[in-house]
């Protein structure tokens, strides 16, 4: 086992109607809130109404229109401007992981002279940020329990992780009945972005039974209650479980003690989300089998076969190959049966800018580090054989 240094500081609130507690948990922080959300769903589902409602006591100033693969220009730069020109003291993220990736970069760079963009690129390392509430809308990310923010800044084609400790939010709320009015697609791709964060965390070298039991059990409930949410948006149980296992999905609590797994998925995904806008889960669901296709080999194999056969419920009495092929096959018709497109060419992608993603992901990805090493070569085959 490998040595770790480990905290999560977010404290979560979680059930129905906890939403209440929301004034006497924002005043420990302060009155003047920058309210952060989306293109309006919080509005259609009335939790914005009840926001303001709740918040009657404080002083609100609001940055809406918050995208899906949140944008540095203008959603990052103009709510540290709001947060500077207000001095505002404490930031309420309402949505989904993009409105609060986006809320987490406000809050490091209204905490900085310069340009933020130096702290999301690693120029410059973070020494405070204002603390970060939130009320998720959509169960995929797992940002309301880690340290990380996804940005995107279009002019230069990056998608950049951005994880600092100063990232984790102080407090989120998490109320499944939020997530009830989540479309079929989000939901779907939420699915295979809690499934695809256990995996990049399960495919490694050295991992604990413990570790391999946690992961295991995270993708048989999020197959099962995924398939519960789709059929039964409003099914209490199945969305809480969803919610709560996309929550564990990303702090790392999945992988302590295992080496280090290079998390090649989300760094091909990254760029391909940088360059088309697709959404991040079905671009995950279309690389994963991919990905696995590439890197089975006699060394990853006990891999595949334990993957296969635990989280498959695949016969251990057949060929340790068969196995691990039935595995990767599996995991392609999982994701095709909750509706995802599978080829990058549904969504959007042709074989035009292969050449220049495959470059970028490698010299920006740091996929030569990875489980099983990936390098421009190997990049370029897993995207084509994606199309
Ligand atoms: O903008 P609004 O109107 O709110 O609509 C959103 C958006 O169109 C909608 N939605 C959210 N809650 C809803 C709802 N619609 C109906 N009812 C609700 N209750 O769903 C759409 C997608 O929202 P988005 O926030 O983009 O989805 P998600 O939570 O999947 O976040 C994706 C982003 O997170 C990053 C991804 O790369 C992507 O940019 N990630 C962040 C991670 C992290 N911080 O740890 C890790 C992940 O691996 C991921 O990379
Ligand atoms: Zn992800």
């Amino acid at each position: 086992m490998q040595n770790f240094d480990y905290q999560t500081p977010t404290r979560l609130i979680f059930g129905k109607g906890v939403v209440e507690q929301l004034p006497a948990v924002m005043a420990q922080f302060g009155k003047k809130v920058l309210l952060t959300y989306g293109g309006g769903s919080i509005k259609k589902i009335g939790l914005y109404q009840k926001v303001l409602k709740l918040l009657k006591d404080f002083e609100i100033v609001e940055l809406s229109g918050i995208q899906p693969n949140p944008k540095y220009d203008p959603s990052v730069l103009e709510g540290v401007r709001l947060c500077k020109e207000h001095k505002v003291d404490v930031i309420l993220s309402v949505g989904g992981g993009s409105v609060l990736d986006c809320s987490k970069a406000i809050a490091t760079g209204a905490c900085y002279d310069g340009d933020p963009w130096d702290l999301i690129s690693y120029k410059v390392k973070a020494q405070a940020a204002l603390p970060i509430v939130d009320i998720l809308t959509l169960a995929a990310t797992g940002s309301e329990y880690d340290c990380g923010g996804v940005i995107s800044r279009t002019e230069t084609n990056d998608k950049i992780g951005y994880i600092d400790e100063h990232l984790f939010p102080v407090v989120s709320f998490l109320d499944p009945t939020y997530t009830f009015s989540v479309s079929r697609k989000q939901t779907a791709a939420g699915i295979a972005d809690a499934m695809n964060h256990t995996m990049e965390q399960y495919f490694v070298e050295d991992a604990t039974l413990l570790n391999d039991g946690f992961c295991e059990s995270m993708l048989r409930s999020l197959m099962e209650n995924g398939r519960k949410c789709l059929e039964n948006p409003e099914d209490y149980t199945a969305r809480a479980e969803m919610m709560l296992a996309c929550t564990y999905g990303c702090n790392g609590i999945l992988a302590l003690g295992n080496s280090e797994s290079g998390w090649p998925c989300h760094g091909i995904e990254h760029a391909l989300s940088a360059y088309y806008d697709i959404t991040h889960g079905e671009g995950l669901a279309i690389i994963t089998p991919r990905w696995m296709q590439h890197i089975l080999s006699e060394r990853t194999l006990p891999r595949f076969v334990k993957y296969g056969i635990n989280v498959f419920g695949i016969d251990p009495s057949l060929g340790k190959w068969e196995i691990a092929r039935k595995a990767i096959d599996e995991t392609y018709r999982f994701f095709e049966s909750i509706g995802i497109p599978m080829h990058l060419r549904e969504v959007g992608i042709d074989d035009s800018r292969i050449d220049e993603m495959a470059h970028h992901i490698a010299v920006n990805e740091g996929l030569e580090n990875a489980y099983v090493p990936l390098d421009e070569v190997a990049i370029k085959e897993i995207l084509v054989a994606s199309l």
